[in-house]
């Protein structure tokens, strides 16, 4: 098993770094989620990422830079749109796609000629970048397809056995992954909804386009290879209902989960009900959510009937994340 590095004392920091330069596998805290790294400029490094998380390799990787003027390094076309963007929310939860430069290997970008870069805004992870000197290639730290890890033992749990260090920064904040903006092209596309809202990004850089989903997992869309309809999924079956679906009753002796966005009382039959937020809210609600899928998944359920969010804000994020999740392919 891995050790897990308290985040807070900088002797973890130092440990955790000169893993990372020796070519080895730390987990450690972003805001969005916990990220599995490795130095993205160290080609056998991020290849041992795909192989621990068993992630095919036509979908490439995160790779995590301490500031804004690091960029220029490893992307080109960093236009007006990407200048304001990273002004904005950066560090936060937004990762740009840019044009790729060589110094970045092809396989952290799965052979792309675009990279996806981000500077993250937890402290740790901003501790450990800074650190380092390079920049870090990181994916969400769980098993391909899995619910993504928001605690550092949520990443124990699953992969504490392939990794090297864990290093623990509480639970995170924002609790969705990074909205991916490409930005490639003369029209901006968002490939991800994620912890940066559309309606905040519009405010910036005006209308943005959304990427239609394949809804075919055989083949990922090329422009974001990751984002495929099953993922994100616990094991116990999602049932995702309709907006303003009644709550079905379950049948007597199944043993059925029910998630709402705020505590419900009038749900009777469900052998287990969970809600994200205590007040319905939006924003509460992503950062429990990974952590209220994983808790369903250890309750020897049949299956979870799921509520639906309203599509606004971080809303957006959510719903996609129960999409996937829910999708049986
Ligand atoms: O919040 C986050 O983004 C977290 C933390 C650790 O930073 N990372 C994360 O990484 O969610 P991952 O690997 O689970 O998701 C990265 C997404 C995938 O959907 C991938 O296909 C997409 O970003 N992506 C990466 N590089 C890309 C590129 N060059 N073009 C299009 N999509 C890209
Ligand atoms: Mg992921």
């Amino acid at each position: 098993m891995a050790d897990i590095l308290d985040g807070r004392d900088p002797g973890a920091i130092a440990r955790a770094a000169i893993r990372l330069r020796a070519g080895g596998l730390v987990a450690f805290p972003t805001e969005t989620v916990y990220g599995l790294g490795a130095n993205a400029l160290d080609a056998r490094a991020v290849a041992n990422v795909y192989a621990v998380k068993n992630r095919p390799r036509f979908d490439p990787l995160i790779v995590h830079v301490a500031d804004a003027a690091a960029v220029a390094d490893y992307a080109t076309g960093i236009d007006g749109r990407a200048r304001r963007l990273m002004e904005r929310f950066w560090p936060g939860p937004l990762t740009l796609v840019l044009p790729k430069r060589p110094a970045i290997p092809d396989i952290v970008t799965a052979g792309l000629d675009t990279v996806a870069v981000r500077q993250p805004a937890h402290p740790v992870a901003r501790a450990l970048l800074r650190s380092v000197q390079f920049p870090i290639a990181a994916p969400s730290a769980n098993p391909f397809g899995y619910v993504s890890p928001t605690t550092a033992a949520h990443v124990q749990d699953t992969l504490g056995h392939a990794l090297d260090e864990i290093v623990d920064g509480g639970p995170c904040s924002v609790g969705v992954e990074s909205s991916v903006l490409a930005l490639d092209g003369p029209r901006a596309m968002l490939l991800r909804p994620g912890g940066v809202p559309l309606e905040q990004l519009e405010s910036v850089i005006g209308e943005i386009d959304i990427r239609a989903s394949s809804g075919d997992s055989a083949r990922p869309d090329p422009r974001s290879p990751g984002t495929l309809p099953s993922h994100y999924a616990p094991r116990v079956p999602l049932i995702l209902l309709r907006p303003g679906e009644a709550v079905p009753r379950p049948a007597g002796g199944d043993r059925v989960g029910l998630l709402t966005l705020a505590p419900r009382a009038d749900a009777p039959g469900y052998a287990v009900r969970g809600h994200l937020s205590r007040t319905g809210d939006l924003t509460e609600a992503a950062a429990n959510l990974f952590a209220v899928l994983r808790r369903l998944d250890t309750q020897n359920l049949q299956r979870v009937f799921v509520e639906p969010v309203p599509e606004t804000g971080l809303g957006r994020a959510i719903m996609d994340r129960l999409r996937r999740a829910a999708a049986r392919v």
